[in-house]
C-alpha cells in the first residue's frame, strides 16, 4: 500500500491574491463544488479576518462542502483565527491554518520581532487555534529562506502546541529541487517529535520550480502539496494542481504515495477558474493548455496513430478532454438545461432565474447550434453577476466600423434607476464602445488588460475578454461572454466597473501585521 498524498488546493486563498482575482461569495462557492468534485482533500477557502465579504464567503464554502476538509487562513493573532474558527463553523471537516514569518528577513524588516517573540506567537495561535478544531496547520512563512535550527526550534513547539500539518512555505520561490527536498528531509529527521504531524509544502513559482520543489519535497518525505489549478496565486503564482497531480500519477513508478483526486475533472475546473477569475491558460500550459494533447506534427501524428504510446504519456480523458463534446442545443428542453447546469455546480434560486437562464439559453443556441459544458459555465457567470446588486447594466450598443472610417459606438447603459446613452470615436469598435461606456460612467480607471480567447472553437464560438483596471492600486477583473466579441467587450468593461464600485476593503494576510 501506498502512503496517501493530501492535496491541499489553495486556489481560493492564494490563487485570490492574484491581482484581480478577486471571486465573489457565490463564484467561491462554485469553484469550491468544482473542487470537491475533483475529490481534493482540502481546500483553502480563504482569509476570513480580511473582510466582511471574505468571512462570507468562506462561511459560505464551509456551509455548502460535504466531501473535503474546509480551511480558513489566520495570521498568528487572536482575532483572525476567532474569525477563522467562527467562519469554519458549519464545516464537516474544518482545518484553521495558522502562520507567521521565520525568515530573518522577515522578523527583522516586517515583524520587528525576535525569534523568541515569533515562537511564543506561533504557540499561543496554535492553542487557540485547538479550542475551534482538531485539525490545526502551522507555516513558518518564508520558510525557503529560513535558518533550519530555527525552523527545527519552533516546528517541535507548535507540533507540542497541538498543529497537526506543518506546513513548509518557499514563499518568494526561491529555493531549488534538491535543496528543498533535503530541508524536508532534514525537519522530519532532526524534530523530535516530527511523528506526530503531517509535512506539507507550499511553494511559490517565481524560478519557475514551484512543481518541482514540490515532487522533491514528496520525494523526500512531505505528504501534503499545496497547490491551486492553473497554477494562479501570488506573483509567478504557486504549484499547478494539475501538473503535481498528473506527475504524481504518471511516474508512480518513482512516487512513494498516491493522490485520491478524480483527475477527469481537471480540465472542467481548469476553465471554470479561468472564466471566472479572468486569467487565460496559455496554450502550451501543461495538462490544461489547449495544445497539450494536440499533435500537430506529421511525424508525431504518425505515431500516435499507429500507437498512441509512441507520443503520449498520459491519456487526454484522464483529465477531462474527452469531455468536451456537445451537451445541448437548440431543441434541448428546460429540463436537460435545467439538470446540466446542476451537475456543473449551478442551483438556481428561483422559477424566476431558471426562466431567465433559459431564455439567455435558447438565445445563445440560436446564434450558436452547439452548446458546450464551456459555454454553460460562461452563461453561469453571466446569471449569477446580471442581479440586482449589479449597479450599472448594458442596456443597448451600437457600432458603425467600416473601412475608411473611423469607428464609433452608441452606448445605452442603466446606472441604478437611471437610463444614459453616449456616443464616442476610436481605433476600432471595441475601443469606441469602451471609451462612449467610460464616459457615461466616469471611474478614472486605467485599463492596464484586455484579451479576447474563444470560449470552444468555430467562427460562432462565443468570445470571452477579460478587462483589467486598475484604480488608485486598486484592481479588478471584468468578464464578459458573447458571440459578438464587441458585446463581449461591453459586457466585461460594465463587470470590472460594478466590481469596482462594490469591493470593500480587504486586508492582505502577508501584507506585514504579524
Ligand atoms: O506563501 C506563503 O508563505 C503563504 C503562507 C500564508 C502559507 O501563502
Ligand atoms: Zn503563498
Amino acid at each position: 500500500m501506498k502512503d496517501k498524498l493530501i492535496i491541499f488546493d489553495t486556489t481560493l486563498r492564494d490563487g485570490e491574491q492574484s491581482p484581480g482575482a478577486s471571486m465573489t461569495r457565490d463564484e467561491k462557492v462554485r469553484i469550491a463544488k468544482a473542487l470537491e468534485r475533483l475529490r481534493v482533500d482540502v481546500i483553502e477557502a480563504g482569509f476570513p479576518a480580511a473582510s466582511e465579504g471574505d468571512f462570507e464567503a468562506v462561511q459560505a464554502v464551509a456551509n455548502s462542502i460535504e466531501n473535503s476538509t474546509v480551511c480558513g487562513l489566520a495570521r498568528a493573532l487572536d482575532n483572525d483565527i476567532d474569525r477563522a474558527g467562527e467562519a469554519l463553523k458549519g464545516a464537516n471537516s474544518r482545518r484553521i491554518h495558522t502562520f507567521i514569518a521565520t525568515s530573518p528577513i522577515h522578523m527583522q524588516q516586517k515583524l520587528k520581532m525576535s525569534p523568541e517573540q515569533v515562537i511564543e506567537y506561533a504557540v499561543k495561535a496554535v492553542k487557540r487555534a485547538r479550542q475551534y478544531t482538531d485539525d490545526v496547520e502551522f507555516s513558518p512563512e518564508d520558510a525557503g529562506r529560513s535558518e533550519e535550527d530555527f525552523l527545527c526550534r519552533i516546528l517541535e513547539a507548535v507540533i507540542d502546541a497541538g498543529a497537526t500539518t506543518l506546513n513548509i512555505p518557499d514563499t518568494v520561490g526561491y529555493s531549488v529541487p534538491h535543496e528543498f527536498g533535503a530541508t524536508i528531509a532534514h525537519l522530519i529527521e532532526r524534530i523530535p517529535n516530527s511523528d506526530k504531524a503531517i509535512f506539507s509544502v507550499h511553494c511559490h513559482n517565481d524560478l519557475g520550480l514551484a512543481v518541482a520543489n514540490s515532487l522533491s519535497a514528496v520525494i523526500n518525505g512531505a505528504r501534503q502539496v499545496e497547490c491551486t489549478i492553473n497554477g494562479l496565486g501570488e506573483r509567478a503564482g504557486n504549484a499547478a494542481l494539475e501538473e503535481v497531480v498528473m506527475a504524481i500519477k504518471t511516474r508512480h513508478d518513482v512516487f512513494p504515495c498516491e493522490t485520491s483526486l478524480d483527475t477527469r475533472e481537471i480540465v472542467t475546473c481548469s476553465k471554470l477558474v479561468s472564466s471566472i477569475t479572468g486569467f487565460p491558460v496559455q496554450p502550451n500550459k501543461a495538462i490544461v493548455g489547449a495544445n497539450a494533447f494536440a499533435h500537430e506534427s506529421g511525424i508525431h501524428q504518425d505515431g500516435v496513430l499507429k500507437n498512441r504510446e509512441t507520443y503520449e504519456i498520459m491519456k487526454a480523458e484522464d483529465v477531462g478532454w474527452a469531455a468536451n463534446r456537445m451537451v445541448l442545443g437548440k431543441h434541448s428542453g428546460r429540463n436537460a438545461f435545467k439538470s446540466r447546469m446542476n451537475e456543473l455546480g449551478f442551483q438556481f434560486s428561483s422559477e424566476e432565474e431558471l426562466n431567465d437562464a433559459f431564455v439567455r439559453f435558447k438565445q445563445l443556441a440560436d446564434k450558436k447550434h452547439e452548446i458546450f459544458d464551456e459555454d454553460l459555465q460562461a452563461l453561469i457567470s453571466e446569471v449569477s453577476t446580471d442581479n440586482d446588486e449589479e449597479n450599472v447594466k448594458l442596456v443597448a450598443l451600437k457600432v458603425c466600423s467600416e473601412t475608411g472610417e473611423t469607428p464609433c459606438a452608441t452606448v445605452t447603459i442603466r446606472i441604478g434607476q437611471d437610463e444614459k446613452t453616449g456616443s464616442a470615436t476610436g481605433g476600432g469598435a471595441v475601443d469606441a464602445s469602451l471609451k462612449a461606456i467610460e464616459a457615461l460612467v466616469k471611474t478614472g480607471a486605467t485599463l492596464e488588460l484586455y484579451s479576447v480567447n474563444n470560449i470552444t472553437t468555430g467562427t460562432d464560438a462565443q468570445g470571452e475578454v477579460t478587462v483589467r483596471l486598475d484604480k488608485a492600486g486598486r484592481i479588478v477583473n471584468g468578464l464578459g461572454a458573447d458571440t459578438d466579441i464587441v458585446i463581449a467587450s461591453a459586457k466585461a468593461y460594465i463587470n470590472a466597473v460594478n466590481k469596482l464600485q462594490s469591493q470593500d476593503f480587504r486586508q492582505h494576510p502577508q501584507s506585514g501585521d504579524v
